[in-house]
């Protein structure tokens, strides 16, 4: 505990658009790090986004805010990297690949020229793609280098999942793992409530067969476009999902999340990054955690995989 109250916890944000200014506010309200630095091209916002955070300090958890420049990158514990274009109605976070790619090889570069020697996490779609990239153009070692994954989807799923079976969500344990967009799957043979597989637990045989379980993973898969459709972005979940990755990397958690890491044999997949259990910690990643998949979760992982290998490829040219 001594440690944590002396060790200087610093974070930078890159881009203070919808995301970065949502995980900026949970993380004031939350008192994770002890020095925030958000970074924009557009100065001024990144400028009036830290007064307006700073003007709560008296109601929040005390940290120094202010905005920077990638300058500000070099001694931080933590880069989270939100700046970028996001969806608009009817976009797949795939079709951003060619325009978040360019800016994200800048950015990276910008960073590492400052002599940055911390840990990336990812949050701009689209995410696993953009991970690969951080980690090829920073190069650093892999397990610094993280995305935000299927952290949201699996928030998703275990609230969707909550509220069908009226439990507190905190004792749902399931996972999304895969690609964070279309391709993704839900690990239904390891779905489990209170310890209780949920085959059991609710009496379905074939969960994959069941509508009312379909239904659910597809409003899981297609929640982002939902409200998109609504009200042109998501941000919230994305910053508090953000703020949970701050704390198990800054407070050394060892905690198992779904984030997008690269895979070297896991899963009998290489050379890919996307969404799987992994323990987080002050290192960035220790270990992935290897569910025993059934045949079709295989398959589902695998196809998954390849749309995001191929889309890595283009990307990277
Ligand atoms: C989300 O899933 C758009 O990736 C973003 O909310």
């Amino acid at each position: 505990m001594a440690e944590l109250k002396t060790k200087l916890r610093k974070v930078v944000i890159i881009g203070t658009g919808f995301v970065g200014s949502s995980y900026a506010y949970s993380l004031l309200n939350q008192g994770v790090a002890n020095e925030l630095v958000l970074v924009d091209l557009n100065k001024d916002k990144a400028e009036g986004e830290a007064r307006d955070l700073n003007h709560g300090m008296p109601f929040g958890a005390p940290m120094k805010i202010k905005a920077g420049d990638y300058s500000d990158c070099h001694n931080a514990d933590l880069v989270v990297i939100t700046a970028g274009a996001n969806q608009k109605p009817g976009e797949t976070r795939l079709d951003l690949v060619s325009k978040n790619a360019k800016i994200f090889k800048g950015i990276v570069q910008s960073i590492m020229d400052v002599g940055f020697d911390g840990i990336f996490l990812v949050a701009t779609n689209p995410v696993d793609i953009l991970s690969d990239i951080t980690l090829e153009v920073s190069g650093l070692p892999q397990e610094r280098v993280i995305g935000s994954g299927t952290i949201l989807d699996t928030a998703r799923f275990r609230y969707l999942l909550s509220e069908h079976f009226e439990v507190d969500s905190r004792n749902v344990h399931a996972y999304i793992i895969g690609e964070h967009g279309d391709s993704e799957l839900p690990v239904w043979s390891h779905v489990q409530i209170g310890g209780i597989p949920l085959s059991r637990y609710a009496g379905i045989d074939d969960l994959y067969s069941h509508p009312v379980m379909t239904e659910l993973f597809v409003n899981v898969r297609d929640a982002a476009y939902h409200i998109i459709e609504r009200k042109g972005a998501t941000y919230y979940g994305i910053g508090l999902a953000l703020v949970r990755l701050t704390k198990a990397i800054l407070n050394n958690e060892n905690s198992i999340v779904t984030i997008s890491t690269h895979l070297n044999g896991e899963y009998g997949l290489d050379d890919v990054y996307l969404g799987v259990p992994a323990i987080l910690n002050e290192n960035g990643v220790r270990e992935i955690i290897e569910l025993d998949l059934n045949e079709k979760e295989q398959k589902q992982l695998e196809k998954s995989a390849s749309v995001l290998k191929e889309m890595t490829e283009v990307a990277k040219q």
